[in-house]
């Protein structure tokens, strides 16, 4: 008790900061404690992709009563990273970043956006690779790049989305990650912030995409196409499944010698439905923990496809469904303290030479010669985007939610506030207590949750 409001009168008058992490092999690691960062994630695009609405200068991170609400929300899980999708890089983004960051919550981004020109297509993909294209991708790093939360960026999202688009798509999601290390490198002096791919689990091609990105391009500068992480969208653990049959197995082999980290960016397969997130047991456990680096749940608020474990409406009131309960169960079975503890692996695999050998189906695209840049995108990446969104933590005074949530059983939770963390103090289950036998009883009401 007396530590904690220690934390939480440090909080209020200073701007906490979580340790900005790095890529080092196959782990990400605090440079700080030398120990390993594994991912509780949380996909998180309330509105689902039209919670992205360029006409009505809204994105997931621009509403800050909406992030206290859910950052509260995932604290309470225990979630130490949220997955955005959708980001308008004009927007201000400054006060949820900062929530998040002081609820202890690093963001792995999405440079695009399922709007036109925004992002990469599975189909004529040479027609989606142009200088204002990049250029939005560009301006998604500077809008974010200051915050010590941003986590990594995904260079996109299941462009490969089944056999057919694997003619052309390769190169070009290749390219895209250069132009953005590039961008990088020239405008982000302070720190390396890593790039990577985020792949839909279509297993026939999923071994020469990976071999493809994280493949090293002879006469390639300081790797720059490389992929610097590579992530899985996968929902082949269904229900009561085990580490055998829901496969994943076969995943932790085939990424066994990773030179870089691997992880899922998002799982939680919805049928049979309500959930029982057993796989994170495998996930966090000897299963899986030495191979991927965590994982990202699918997803945080309910929309038409079903896997919300919050029901939330447009005005702000939320509901929790019985799925935000379950996964909460799952969580507080791990010992999060040790598993933020991991040391990293004392060798990592070198990254395999590029070569036509790697690729083994039939029509996925063997030619590693990338597309040159379009016009007009040389000066912008050397020149910088102009004008720079430009993001900066700020204060907030106050940590309540102002909006009312429920239980599933419609008791309201009582003075449901965020709480901040010290500077390089990372969210996890401290605050309350594992009760993973209490499953139908577990209530969140935060003032009798307080020890
Ligand atoms: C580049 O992005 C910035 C920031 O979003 C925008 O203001 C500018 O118009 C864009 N420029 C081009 C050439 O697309
Ligand atoms: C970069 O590529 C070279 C081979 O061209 C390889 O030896 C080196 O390990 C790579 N670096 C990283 C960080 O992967
Ligand atoms: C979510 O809440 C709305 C009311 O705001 C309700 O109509 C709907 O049935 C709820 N959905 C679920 C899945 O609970
Ligand atoms: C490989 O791709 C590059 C860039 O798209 C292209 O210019 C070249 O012709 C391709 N080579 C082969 C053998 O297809």
């Amino acid at each position: 008790m007396l530590m904690q409001s220690a934390l939480l009168a440090l909080g209020a008058t200073a701007v906490a900061a979580l340790q900005p992490l790095e890529v080092k092999g196959q782990d990400f690691i605090n440079p700080k404690t030398g120990n390993r960062f594994q991912i509780v994630g949380m996909a998180y695009q309330p509105g689902g992709s039209a919670g992205y609405d360029p006409k009505k200068k809204r994105d997931p991170l621009s509403d800050p009563d909406i992030c206290m609400r859910d950052a509260a929300l995932l604290q309470i899980l225990g979630v130490n990273a949220i997955r955005v999708y959708n980001l308008n890089p004009d927007l201000n983004h400054d006060a949820c970043a900062s929530i998040f960051n002081a609820a202890g919550m690093y963001m792995l981004l999405d440079v695009n956006s399922p709007m036109p020109g925004e992002a990469l297509t599975s189909y004529k993909v040479y027609e989606s690779y142009y200088a204002s294209y990049l250029n939005r991708t560009f301006a998604v790093v500077e809008a974010f790049k200051d915050y010590p939360n941003t986590l990594a960026f995904f260079s996109g999202n299941e462009v490969i989305d089944k056999e057919e688009t694997t003619e052309f798509v390769p190169s070009y999601v290749r390219a895209v990650t250069r132009d953005l290390k590039d961008y990088i490198k020239r405008h982000v002096k302070h720190r390396p912030i890593p790039v990577g791919y985020s792949a839909a689990d279509v297993r026939e091609v999923l071994w020469d995409s990976f071999n493809y990105f994280t493949c090293s391009l002879q006469g390639d500068e300081d790797n720059l196409s490389m992929g610097d992480l590579f992530a899985l969208n996968s929902y082949s653990w269904c229900g009561d499944s085990t580490f055998q049959e829901s496969s994943f197995d076969k995943l932790v082999e085939g990424f066994e010698k990773t030179p870089v980290p691997v992880f899922f960016s998002e799982f939680g397969c919805n049928t049979p439905s309500p959930r029982i997130f057993t796989e994170i047991g495998s996930i966090y456990g000897p299963d899986m923990y030495e191979v991927f680096a965590g994982g990202v749940v699918y997803e945080y608020t309910q929309e038409a496809n079903n896997y919300g474990i919050v029901n939330m409406t447009e005005e702000g009131p939320a509901t929790l469904m019985s799925d935000f309960y379950s996964l909460r169960d799952q969580y507080a079975k791990l010992d999060f303290k040790k598993l933020q503890s991991l040391k990293p692996k004392a060798s990592t695999p070198k990254p395999v030479s590029c070569s036509p050998k790697l690729i083994t189906v039939d029509g996925f695209q063997s030619n590693f010669t990338l597309p040159v840049l379009p016009p007009g995108a040389e000066e912008i990446i050397k020149n910088g985007v102009s004008p720079k969104p430009k993001g900066k933590l700020v204060e907030i005074s106050d940590w309540k939610v102002k909006y009312e949530v429920r239980n599933a059983d419609g008791t309201v939770i009582k003075d449901l506030a965020v709480k901040p963390l010290a500077d390089d103090e990372v969210n996890g289950m401290f605050f309350f207590p594992p009760s993973p036998l209490e499953h139908e009883l577990v209530k969140f009401d935060l003032l009798t949750c307080e020890m």
